[in-house]
């Protein structure tokens, strides 16, 4: 269904009300300790239901290893594993089966598929299938020792971050709801939030996720690169509409002067640069500087609020107004979902990396 990386590869599958979601993890080096209680912790920082920013949708999100896994380490066979749906009230959607969610996926997936899709919950389209995709991470974050990723929310309903926030600071970001590591701004954000559930309304935003500790050369040119795997990622997180990388689009605006990164020896005599314009990556191969990826996602498509739309069997203009349980912002719980993308990229970049080098 979804495929990323090449030697370390996560094929994501399931849907929002089917049995349940899951993963193929390949490229897993027999013998990992596969640490559940590290996965566990990822997927409860995903999971629905945890504060009023978030769908009231309550999932245990418990893994089961169907292969791949024995006595708590992979055995070198793809790593299976199954995540089920336990909290699914697919009642909601029936009325409104044939009545396209504006910005949602209904259409596409009935103009790709029509009445065979499942459009209950948004079928494959939801973000439960991030889920596995968090369990993946957890699994990749273990294959790539000394690297240290982490991502916290920048920006909602345009309220930004006014300044840069040092890397050791973005865990607080788990301190709050809103999952923004600058507290001032994380109320101001968080009451955007509210007052958007309130009006029957949704917000967007940004996330920013740094990875520290990646050796210089990993990727390479054009399409295999790292920018190009990375991005390819993200952009598969649903309601994800752009990714940047360090000065993104504001390097359009810089002259080369202000944009280039001078380099420099550190004490250890490694080659660095004095700025970080590259956010990380030059020719889509690591510099060895802090890997830098601001991530923007949509405001949520499914509003309590009735919304002009068609009506799929008839083809006449009707009113949809979504009853299901959903997340006025997804910005939050996008966090650990960026962070897993990036895992599974660098995880995939490093084995290709040595495989290259052999
Ligand atoms: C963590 C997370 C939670 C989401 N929750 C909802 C939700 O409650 N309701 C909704 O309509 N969309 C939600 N979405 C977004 C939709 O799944 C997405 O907009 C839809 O599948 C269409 O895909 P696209 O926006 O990428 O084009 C969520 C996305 C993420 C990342």
């Amino acid at each position: 269904m979804s495929t990323l990386g090449t030697l370390f590869r996560v094929t994501l599958f399931g849907e929002s009300h089917g049995p349940g979601v899951g993963a193929v993890v390949e490229g897993v080096p027999a013998g990992l300790t596969v640490d559940m209680e590290a996965m566990k912790r990822e997927l409860a920082r995903r999971r629905p239901g945890q504060s009023k920013v978030t769908t009231q949708r309550k999932e245990e999100d418990e893994p089961e290893f169907l292969a791949g896994v024995a006595h708590g380490a992979a055995t070198g066979a793809p790593v299976t594993i199954f995540i089920r749906n336990t909290d699914v009230d697919s009642r909601p959607y029936d009325a409104t089966k044939d009545l396209p969610r504006p910005g949602h996926a209904d259409f596409t997936a009935w103009a790709k598929w029509g009445i065979a899709r499942d459009h209950r919950g948004g079928g494959p389209f939801s973000a439960r299938t991030t889920a596995p995709l968090v369990a993946a991470g957890a699994i990749a974050r273990q294959m790539l020792a000394g690297v240290r990723i982490a991502a916290h929310v920048v920006e909602i309903a345009g309220i930004e971050v006014p300044h840069e926030v040092a890397f050791d600071q973005i865990g607080k970001a788990e301190a709050n709801p809103v999952r923004c590591a600058d507290a001032k701004t994380a109320e101001l954000m968080e009451h955007a939030i509210t007052r958007a559930r309130t009006d029957g309304d949704s917000v967007g935003g940004i996330v920013e996720v740094r990875a520290e500790g990646l050796p210089a050369g990993w990727g390479g040119p054009g399409a295999d690169g790292l920018e190009s795997e990375l991005a390819r990622a993200l952009l598969a997180i649903p309601a994800c509409r752009g990714v940047e990388f360090g000065a993104g689009f504001r390097a359009a605006r810089m002259k080369g002067s202000e944009h280039n990164d001078a380099f420099d020896v550190d004490k250890a005599g490694h080659v660095t640069t004095r700025t970080n314009h590259a956010g990380g990556i030059l020719g889509g191969i690591s510099t060895g500087m802090p890997l830098v990826a601001r991530v923007a996602f949509k405001p949520t498509s499914s509003l309590p609020r009735k919304q002009d739309t068609v009506n799929l069997a008839t083809m006449k203009p009707a009113v949809v107004e979504t009853k299901g349980r959903h997340d006025p912002c997804v910005v939050p719980r996008a966090v650990p979902i960026v962070e897993a993308c990036v895992a599974v990229v660098l995880a995939d970049a490093k084995l290709r990396a040595a495989a290259e080098r052999r």
